[in-house]
């Protein structure tokens, strides 16, 4: 079991370093192989084959590189591999994703952790579109569920997500 240390900075089981670091434009295909690896071995656990495809297909590397240019997007580092990603745009949580073999090992909270630090410097409220593997996370962290979308794919097959929200309750009282 991995135990975090301060924010930006975790100290793994076999104590090696890890941390969070801004993606660069040459860490696009790292991107891509996080979300395309993750999307390929998780979702179809969740989704119709119709909704995964849906899933691969939007993350394309134009939009990953728009966000990377953009210094958005952010790189989890551990063991001497990138194991997770997440993106912020405003105060908007988007493609967070640990790759399955790290996934349980608190991973994904600490980049959660990072990404809502940097959006509660500026805003009072951070938003996400949930998939479904990730719900219980999220209420977890404190996400409410403000609306409940549905998306259809070309298919025919239904994509169900819940748009969330988590207010900075602690920044709300500074
Ligand atoms: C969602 C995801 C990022 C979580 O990463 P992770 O490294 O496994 O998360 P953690 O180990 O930090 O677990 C976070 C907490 O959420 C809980 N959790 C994680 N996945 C869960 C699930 N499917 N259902 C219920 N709880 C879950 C864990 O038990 C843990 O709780 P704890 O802090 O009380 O122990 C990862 O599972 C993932 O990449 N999933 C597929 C991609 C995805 O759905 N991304 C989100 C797009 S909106």
């Amino acid at each position: 079991m991995h135990r975090f240390g301060s924010p930006g900075r975790i100290m793994t089981s076999n104590q090696s370093d890890a941390g969070i670091a801004i993606a660069r434009p040459s860490d696009l295909d790292t991107v891509r192989r996080i979300v395309q690896t993750t999307i390929s071995g998780i979702y179809p656990l969740y989704y119709p084959s119709g909704v995964v495809q849906f899933f691969l297909e939007y993350h394309t590397p134009d939009r990953i590189l728009a966000d990377i240019e953009a210094g958005r997007v952010y790189l989890l580092k551990a063991d001497a591999a990138v194991v997770g990603t997440g993106t912020i745009r405003g105060n908007e949580i988007l493609r967070v994703f640990v790759l399955p073999e790290f996934q349980g090992r608190g991973y994904g909270s600490f980049i959660m952790k990072h990404l809502e630090e940097m959006i509660f410097r500026t805003h009072r409220i951070a938003k996400l579109d949930s998939s479904l593997p990730a719900f219980g996370m999220y209420l977890k962290r404190g996400y409410k569920p403000r609306a409940w979308r549905k998306i259809v794919t070309s298919g025919g097959q239904v994509l169900c997500y819940h748009e969330m929200e988590k207010e900075d309750v602690q920044g709300a009282s500074r």
